[in-house]
């Protein structure tokens, strides 16, 4: 029986021991017992199925997970496991020399249960210049598209785990040099490729001019910025579970989860087509529960939401939402992923988590937003004044953006018409959106197509497949 397991650490402190396979007779709850820190999810000590689907949530979600299994197989091989079992746990053994996400981390136990050697060489951060950065793009799309030679490298591997479609890595940025992380070194931003199956051109510009317009509407948004590596057109976002540390410049992990991790759901679903549940009335509970500040949460989730909404941006799934875990409590994490559809041809507008049950989002309207307000516990007039603040900031903000993207963002010629038509669409349809939202703010509610009726599929609002 082997015994080989993973020590499970936050802020580089052991909680939990996991086992990659359990003893029979054994209680989970003896190797979990502080595991419970790790996540909102619970308050006690999870379960191991519990725990198991929560760790799914911090793996690559793309074809990039061959080359996680890959290197699992070879290394449990290696120390007696058995490599054709291979659920999150055992891919987590065999790349605990990865970053993960927030202030969690990984050592890798062998057949006495204790730590191995690490498996790569030690944390480093590796100089890397714009056409070096463009070469690990074209990697990491070989990687999702299992096309080329994988990375099994047996020296130092920059493998940062990110969820998520789109080929992506993680970079450091330290006085304005890019880094590498290698051998599980903290990284501070998330660079992605553009559009890897051209169906978004000029996505990036997208993504850029929309984070920044809702931060210029005062919603907390990642700083996001478009670039080009090599000839990848790219977007870089800053971590948000990453700051330095105001006394010695280090960085530091902060601890965020993603909401399908604290409702302890699986990745696949984090679509309403999948699964029905958690919705927004769920999450506003657990902020209610978690968060220092429930009001100051709550109306921060409804006001991202309308933003989403006005803006057409129809992929806020389950993974799209980050949770901060502070000192104090919860936060909504500044919000990441945020663009548009508006303009781009095959996308219906469903949304992947509809509005008390609307899922188109041209249909949600200010009865909406009320009945999910009285659901979150917020006052109607704070709920109106939250609803009407942002339809009266975004279409400046929106333009305020794109007018600060043109000096800073970098869009390849190629997909720069792209963008800049979409970016017409997106505000073209966002006014109109929030005239027809102020002309029927007190009209009787218009009755609801029903979510099971509408003909949409997953494919409508999984835009990056
Ligand atoms: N700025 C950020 N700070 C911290 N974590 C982030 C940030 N941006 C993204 N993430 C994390 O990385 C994951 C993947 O990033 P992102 O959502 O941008 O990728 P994607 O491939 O575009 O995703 P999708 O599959 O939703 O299209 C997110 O779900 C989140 O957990
Ligand atoms: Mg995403």
């Amino acid at each position: 029986m082997s015994k080989l397991g993973i020590d499970i650490l936050l802020h580089e402190q052991r909680l939990a021991h996991l086992p990659l396979a359990p003893s029979p007779g054994a209680t989970c709850a003896t190797h979990l017992e502080r595991a419970g820190t790790l996540s909102c999810a619970w308050s006690g000590p999870p379960t191991r199925e519990a725990l198991l689907t929560w760790l799914s949530n911090i793996l690559p979600e793309n074809g990039r997970e061959a080359a996680w299994r890959e290197r699992s197989q070879r290394r449990l091989e290696n120390h007696g496991g058995d490599p054709f079992l291979l659920g999150p746990a055992h891919l987590i053994w065999g790349n605990s020399d990865a970053e993960y996400p927030g202030a969690l981390s990984f050592a890798s136990c062998g057949q006495d249960g204790a730590p191995l050697p690490p498996f790569a060489g030690p944390p480093e951060l590796l100089a890397v210049d714009d056409e070096q950065i463009g070469n690990m793009l074209l990697q990491a799309i070989m990687e999702v598209r299992r096309s080329g030679p994988r990375r099994l490298a047996t020296g130092p591997v920059n493998a940062v785990s990110l969820s998520g479609v789109r080929p992506k890595i993680g970079l450091a940025l330290i006085k304005g040099q890019w880094l590498a992380p290698m051998g599980g070194h903290t990284s501070t931003h998330i660079v992605k490729v553009e559009d890897d199956q051209n169906v978004l051109p000029g996505e990036a510009l997208l993504e850029s001019v929309c984070q920044r317009a809702l931060s210029y509407a005062g919603l907390p948004a990642a700083d996001t910025r478009a670039r080009i590596f090599g000839n990848v057109q790219a977007v870089v976002s800053k971590r948000s579970d990453r700051a330095a540390d105001p006394k010695t410049g280090r960085i530091v992990r902060l601890h965020q989860e993603e909401w399908a991790q604290a409702a302890c759901v699986r990745p696949s679903d984090k679509y309403d087509t999948l699964a029905e549940r958690p919705h927004w009335g769920d999450l506003a509970e657990l902020l209610h529960t978690r968060a220092s500040d429930p009001t100051r949460e709550t109306t921060a989730l409804l006001r991202l939401l309308v933003a989403a909404v006005l803006l057409g941006h129809c992929d806020l799934h389950r993974k799209n939402i980050g949770l901060l875990h502070t000192d104090e409590g919860i936060v909504l994490a500044p919000a990441y992923d945020v663009s548009s559809i508006a303009g781009v041809k095959g996308f219906s507008g469903r949304l992947a988590v509809g509005v008390m049950g609307q899922n188109d989002h041209v249909r949600v309207h200010w009865g909406h937003w009320r009945r999910l307000a009285a659901q979150c516990g917020l006052p109607l007039e704070q709920a109106d004044a939250a609803v009407l603040s942002v339809a009266k900031a975004l279409p400046d903000a929106l333009s305020e953006a794109w007018r600060a993207s043109s000096s800073e963002d970098e869009a390849r010629a190629d997909v720069r018409q792209a963008g800049e038509r979409r970016l017409n669409e997106t505000s073209r349809r966002l006014k109109a959106r929030i005239h027809t939202l102020l002309a029927h703010k007190d009209a009787p509610e218009l009755r609801d197509r029903s979510a099971a009726n509408s003909p949409s599929t997953a494919v409508d609002c999984d835009k990056k497949r």
